[in-house]
């Protein structure tokens, strides 16, 4: 009998209309579009507006579409993840809300949270339940609204944040299509540069952490940057070694949209040419767990079945890790 893989068969994603530009950052913290647009690649981003929006609503629009464009009942969904360092609110998990919003009535639902690299975990972890023979639909969103946990007097983090969520649908196949292989990992040492301080068991929130602005990001933006680049593009290049293949063999990469700099070097490690890299970090920015799952929402009509994809993504824990997929449809 063949393998079981699992497999995309459905993309969903979800902007929130309020664009953001270089423009109107100029107005808020000294900054400048040259600036950004040279250093980062970054022109405009989404941002949810309006009380009581959280990343739950950015996920449901996402997975709706998904049950919308393949016309699944939402009671055959086994599993939802949602990758998210922006919950709805530390407790219960905004997948619970997400699921019952969509009618997933049937499925059991949970949080993970791994920063920029979460759908990538997550798509990882949902894999393993379809390939395993337990499940038969999973959905995997990948969203945050860091909207809520930036501090726009800050310019080392408000001209790169942005807002959004993309979901998958992962069925099992026995064709020779789907997740193949992927590395992933972490090293908590990476608190020292990237984290938000306050709000959790270690520090909860005070008049004095409001006051001392610790429930907005850190970052310490050369360093991550550093270990960003070779982490990313490493990682990326033993994941393609390790499968005997090449960058000829290759039809997309899809990094992580933090930094086109980042993105171009991740590129040129693996051998691929610019045309090949799936790229909207100029109209998104980083919207950290959303923006693997909103690169295949963008780019979902020029993926052809079979097509070679290698994800690559790196951000706060640290974490990182890679994954060669098969895309397993035309659209
Ligand atoms: O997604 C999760 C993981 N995160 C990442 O991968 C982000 C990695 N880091 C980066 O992408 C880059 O480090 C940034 C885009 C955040 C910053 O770019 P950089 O080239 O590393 O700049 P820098 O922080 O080293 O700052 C260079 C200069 C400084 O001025 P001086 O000290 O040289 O006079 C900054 O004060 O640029 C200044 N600067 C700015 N100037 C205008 C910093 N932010 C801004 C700004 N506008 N927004």
């Amino acid at each position: 009998m063949n393998k079981i893989r699992a497999a995309i068969t459905g993309v969903g994603g979800y902007v929130p209309e309020y664009i953001l530009t270089n423009k109107e950052l100029e107005t808020m913290v000294d900054t400048n579009d040259e600036w950004i647009t040279s250093r980062t690649g970054i022109k405009e981003r989404r941002i949810l507006k309006g009380e009581g929006m959280g990343t739950s609503y950015m996920g449901t629009k996402a997975a709706q579409e998904i049950i919308r464009k393949t016309g699944i009942d939402p009671k055959e969904i086994d599993l939802v993840i949602c990758a998210t360092i922006t919950p709805d609110m530390p407790f219960p998990a905004t997948a619970n809300i997400i699921a019952t919003e969509i009618g997933a009535t049937n499925a059991f639902s949970y949080d993970l949270a791994a920063a920029c690299s979460g759908f990538l975990f997550g798509l990882a972890t949902g894999a393993k339940f379809i390939e395993s023979g337990t499940y038969k639909k999973v959905i995997v969103i990948g969203g945050d609204k860091m909207s809520s946990i930036i501090n726009y007097q800050d310019r080392a983090t408000c001209i790169i944040f942005g807002d959004g969520a993309g979901a998958v649908l992962l069925e099992p196949t026995t064709e020779e299509v789907g997740v193949m292989d992927s590395i992933l990992r972490s090293d908590g040492t990476g608190a020292n540069f990237l984290r938000m301080e306050a709000g959790g068991s270690r520090m909860p929130a005070t008049h004095a952490t409001v006051d001392a602005k610790q429930h907005y990001v850190f970052q310490e933006g050369a360093t991550v940057y550093k270990f960003a680049v070779t982490n990313m593009a490493e990682v990326a290049a033993e994941v393609l070694e390790r499968n005997n293949l090449t960058g000829h063999d290759i039809a997309w990469l899809a990094p992580h949209q933090a930094n086109k700099r980042i993105i171009d070097a991740t590129a040129s490690r693996i051998g691929l040419s610019d045309d090949k890299v799936m790229m909207n970090i100029e109209k998104y920015g980083n919207t950290t767990a959303g923006t693997l799952p909103l690169l295949l929402w963008d780019y979902e009509k020029k993926l052809k079945k079979g097509d070679n994809i290698i994800f690559a993504a790196f951000g706060g824990g640290f974490t990182w890790g890679a994954m060669w997929l098969k895309w397993a449809y035309n659209s």
